[in-house]
């Protein structure tokens, strides 16, 4: 029987030869997950044995890691903003940067009309992340969250749930905003924005395992969110604003294609902490929000 520190080691070395990004950290997660511990509490104990049914279950998800399965997935929880939600692969893996689109609906929420009751719409919501983090700090709001993937919805009815703002937070299957007939005084987006050329070059976890349809944002990446441009006139309510996260290197193009398709509206960008415009602000030309990074 082994001990876990050497246990722990085997997982190391088996995550460097598949090439996982961080072997130790993931090993270090998947043999606390297997004993029931805390990373904490397996670090005091690591001269302990491991027991043989432990040894199959931690096995079992180094295999899974091995295959560049998403550590969030096999974990089933992933932290995003101040929240922890439940993951699985019928969802993509919230991303840090989604929280730059968090931050910004927050600080803009006193500004929009009807707050603090502000009717929210989170489109293309996965897991919920966006919609739940909303409706946790905005206990006044209702949020419509959509999804044209019933399967991601059932993750994003858990989250709801689970952090206790289903009552708030109405789940609705379709595409972008046609299944919804209410006018937003917010609209999120955290939209597909890969270009579909890339996607095969993308990092396993991501191109193996995460859903297409959370990615493939078609030829030039913008397809999806163009389609929420031309939606946004009859769902906005007057003074409304729009947040939509974009790709690095999307800004521009964006820019060009809001001035094409929503004439008179006003569209700027915030960045993320690496300096990149990720999250688009839209308004309609009546409306021009008080605070921004960058236009
Ligand atoms: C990039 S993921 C984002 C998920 C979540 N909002 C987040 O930030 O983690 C995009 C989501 O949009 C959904 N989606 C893609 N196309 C859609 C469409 N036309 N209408 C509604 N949802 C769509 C996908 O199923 C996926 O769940």
């Amino acid at each position: 029987m082994t001990d876990l520190c050497s246990a722990l080691q085997y997982g190391i070395e088996r995550l460097a030869a598949a090439n996982v990004d961080t072997p130790r950290l993931d090993a270090e997660v998947l043999l606390a997950k297997a004993l029931g511990l805390t990373r904490a509490q397996l670090h005091a104990r690591l001269r302990d044995p491991l027991h043989p049914s432990d040894w199959l279950r931690y096995q079992a998800t180094l295999n899974r890691r091995a295959h560049r399965e998403p550590l969030a997935y096999i974990v089933g929880r992933k932290p995003f903003y101040d929240l922890e939600l439940a993951v699985d692969s019928r969802v993509l893996v919230p991303r840090p940067e989604s929280e730059h689109l968090v931050e910004r609906a927050l600080a803009l929420a006193p500004n929009l009309p009807g707050y603090p009751a502000l009717t929210v719409a989170d489109v293309g919501t996965g897991s919920g992340a966006l919609a739940v983090a909303v409706a946790q700090h905005l206990p006044h709001a209702v949020v419509y969250a959509t999804d044209c993937q019933p399967a991601a919805l059932a993750v994003a009815h858990a989250n709801a749930s689970a952090l206790g703002v289903s009552d708030r937070v109405h789940l609705v299957a379709g595409d972008l905003l046609a299944a919804l007939r209410a006018r937003f005084s917010l609209i999120v987006a955290n939209l597909p924005y890969i270009p579909r050329t890339v996607l095969p070059n993308l990092a396993p976890e991501i191109a193996r395992h995460e859903p297409i349809a959370a990615l493939d944002g078609g030829p030039d990446g913008l397809a999806v969110i163009r389609r929420l441009l031309t939606q946004l006139p009859s769902a906005l309510d007057t003074g409304g604003v729009a947040l939509l996260e974009i790709g690095a290197a999307q800004a521009a193009r964006l820019k060009d294609d809001t001035k094409r398709l929503l004439p008179g509206w006003h569209i700027r960008f915030h960045r993320d902490y690496a300096g990149y415009e990720r999250v688009a602000e839209l308004s309609s030309g009546n409306h021009v929000p008080a605070s921004s990074v960058h236009s």
